[in-house]
């Protein structure tokens, strides 16, 4: 069968990566893809937010699945323009994505439906939400609402941050909210879900911020380990059961059904694990990990989920190992990257069994050259975190990429914490 990828990062090359070791898999298109993911498809230049000439695009080609990588075509319904055309797509309605697109939407949901999350206000105005602040200790969190690529969040330690982030969020047009610092080790679980059938897919950690030790600005993620071992089955139970399942029945019970992968930010605090977000698709570079692991035929999952069948399939399997990736993004991320740098030795990176996805990068000529800020994921597995960590770290010293850099402490607190 024929099968259309959207997106162009390092987490569609690695479903890339995955799907086209799929026995079902004819053809793989990807639009617009980038020079990783054409090692596996065939890229077109198409634009996610045109629907009719995707819709176009899926009848001329004979696409029997639409598979939608990135976040901002849900939100904006390519998945129920392209099923209103009689197009199969994996990832969920416009509807749905408000899990995603709107932190206020979300945090609604879990007070009708008592799902455990950080106490919160919305607020629509900053004279409100200077109000609000007195009803919170610190330190407090500044989210505006709406998709933000994580960049949206303030962590405010001090009153005078809070009220300087409300007022950036209120210079222009938008809406905030306030929320209750949660302490604990946060933790990421993906479960895939056709809207009634829910099977966990794997769990993982990120690294959010620029620097190490976890410092600096927060970015997309420069790193990524897979399983999260502070996630143990007994805390993955219980937040299946007092988060996701309760979240997906009130879907259901709105009539807009959550079909897809489901990503759940998750707080593990001292009273049981919290909601912090829920994102609408795989992360990056968390997806990159997952594949890596992923035994299963991936194909036939999102098949099954964009189907509504899969209850009737085998649960996914995950290799007992660890996988670890290193995102390699050029200098001046998250601020300012320098575009344009040439990138070399990615074979020679791969001879040892590390797989480099490729996320921001563009073809000078024949030329391999940076695009964006996260350039890069080098990503390994291993019997365990260590191993893996060792892997895509030799790996990462052989690529030649003179204007990129990256962190050499991912897997730190996997590792500090015995998790190898
Ligand atoms: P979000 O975009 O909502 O995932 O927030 C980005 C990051 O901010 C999270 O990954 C957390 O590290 C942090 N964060 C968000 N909400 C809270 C909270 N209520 N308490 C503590 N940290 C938070
Ligand atoms: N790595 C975080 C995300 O994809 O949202």
């Amino acid at each position: 069968m024929n099968v259309l990828l959207i997106g162009s990062g390092g987490r569609e090359h690695a479903l890339a990566w995955k799907l086209a070791q799929s026995a079902g898999l004819s053809r793989l298109y990807a639009a617009p893809g980038n020079p990783g993911i054409a090692r596996h498809a065939i890229c077109a230049a198409l634009d996610a937010g045109d629907h009719a000439a995707v819709a176009r695009f899926c009848g001329e080609h004979d696409i029997a699945l639409v598979v939608i990588g990135p976040e901002a075509p849900l939100v904006d319904g390519l998945a129920d323009s392209l099923r209103a055309a009689g197009t199969d797509v994996f990832g969920p309605s416009a509807a749905a994505a408000q899990l995603e697109g709107s932190k206020g939407f979300t945090k609604r949901l879990c007070a009708a439906a008592n799902i455990p999350t950080a106490r919160f206000v919305s607020v629509n105005t900053l004279g409100d939400a200077l109000i609000a602040l007195d009803g919170f200790g610190l330190p407090v969190v500044i989210k505006a609402d709406g998709l933000a690529a994580g960049k949206g969040v303030t962590v405010a330690a001090t009153r005078a941050e809070a009220e300087a982030a409300l007022a950036a969020i209120f210079a222009g047009p938008g809406s905030a909210v306030i929320e209750a610092f949660l302490a604990g080790e946060e933790a990421s679980l993906f479960i895939l879900t056709d809207g009634t059938t829910m099977v966990p897919f794997g769990s993982a950690q990120d690294h959010k911020r620029v620097g190490e030790g976890d410092t600096g600005a927060n970015t997309g993620g420069m790193g990524a380990y897979s399983p999260a071992a502070v996630l143990t089955p007994a805390l993955e139970q219980q937040a299946i059961a007092t988060i996701i399942a309760p979240t997906l029945a009130a879907m259901r019970a709105r009539g807009t059904p959550f079909s897809g992968v489901l990503y759940a930010g998750l707080m593990l605090t001292a009273d049981g694990p919290q909601l912090i977000e829920y994102n609408a698709r795989f992360g990056d570079p968390e997806c990159q990990v997952l594949m890596m692991r992923l035994e299963s035929d991936l194909l036939g999952l999102m098949l099954a989920t964009a189907q509504a069948r899969l209850a009737d399939v085998a649960q996914p399997r995950f290799g007992d190992t660890a996988a670890l990736t290193v995102v390699v993004a050029a200098r001046g991320y998250p601020a300012t990257p320098v575009t344009g740098g040439a990138i070399g030795g990615i074979d020679a990176a791969e001879a040892n069994g590390a797989v480099v996805f490729q996320a921001g990068t563009g073809l000078d000529g024949d030329a391999l050259v940076a695009r964006g800020g996260r350039v890069l994921a080098v990503t390994a597995v291993g019997a365990n975190v260590r191993a893996a960590r060792d892997v895509a770290y030799a790996a990462v010293g052989r690529i030649d990429y003179a204007d990129g850099f990256c962190r050499r402490d991912i897997g730190w607190r996997a590792l500090e914490g015995g998790g190898d």
